[in-house]
């Protein structure tokens, strides 16, 4: 697996090359078998990029979109991550409502949520006769957790279910969520980490070096992925 780190100057740069780099990816994917599966992050981060991708001359109607995660609020709330990839993507470009494969954040059975989505990725794979997702895009906290996996949380521990509920830290809003967990993400082919923030370099700085006690510690530090992963980082802020 490779690791590469690319460092810009500003968050524009830092979006604008990972519109262009997962765009490429895209086209190469669908090229060789039809069609591509993007997993999209959700925060703040990965805005920008967005909008930036929905410029690009892409195979709309070939991708097929998940979520790594979800928070158990309205799909039209201003912090769901379906939200965002709505308002910045999809509402601008025809993707096929069937190829959105969203992640319903319900707060009354988180449980059932988790459950469906599994199953509608392994109707997916299933489908398409794969066992992974071609690409996938993650951010970072600064406690380490990606997606909705928390340090030393059970979701973060688990070998076997492919997405969870979960309930992020005290404090950290929306509390509840539904994860992708690491036994699916790492089967992804290849990922792609955004990271924006000052905040956020010493603890890129410590994945990166793959210190024992960190990569215990830290849910991004556990992300593999078959062929490569890719840190996209900038210090300034959005
Ligand atoms: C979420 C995300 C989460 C996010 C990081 C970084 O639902 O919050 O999946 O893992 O990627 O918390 O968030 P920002 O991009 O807002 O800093």
């Amino acid at each position: 697996m490779d690791e590469t780190i690319r460092v810009f100057s500003s968050f524009e740069e830092l979006s604008s090359n990972a519109a262009s780099f997962i765009s490429e990816k895209i086209e190469e994917k669908e090229g060789k078998s039809g069609f591509a599966s993007l997993v999209l992050a959700g925060g703040k981060t990965p805005g920008l990029t967005y909008l930036m991708m929905a410029e690009k001359d892409l195979p709309w109607n070939n991708i097929h979109f998940f979520f790594t995660d979800e928070r158990c609020v309205e799909l039209d709330s201003n912090v769901s991550n379906f939200n965002l990839a709505n308002r910045t993507l999809f509402s601008r470009e025809q993707v096929r409502q069937e190829n959105m494969h969203i992640m319903r954040g319900s707060l009354k059975n988180p449980e059932t949520s988790a459950i469906e989505y599994e199953e509608d990725i392994k109707i997916f794979f299933k489908k398409t006769g794969k066992s992974g997702f071609d690409l996938m895009i993650l951010g970072i906290g600064t406690d380490g957790h990606t997606a909705s996996l928390f340090p030393g949380s059970e979701q973060t521990e688990e070998s076997k279910r492919w997405v969870l509920p979960a309930v992020a830290p005290r404090g950290v809003k929306p509390e509840g969520r539904i994860t992708m967990t690491l036994p699916l993400i790492n089967r992804t082919e290849e990922i792609i980490f955004l990271v924006s923030g000052r905040e956020k370099l010493d603890v890129v700085d410590k994945v990166l070096r793959g210190k024992q006690e960190v990569l215990k510690r830290y849910p991004a530090a556990m992300v593999r992925a078959r062929k490569g992963v890719y840190w996209f980082v900038c210090e300034g802020g959005f």
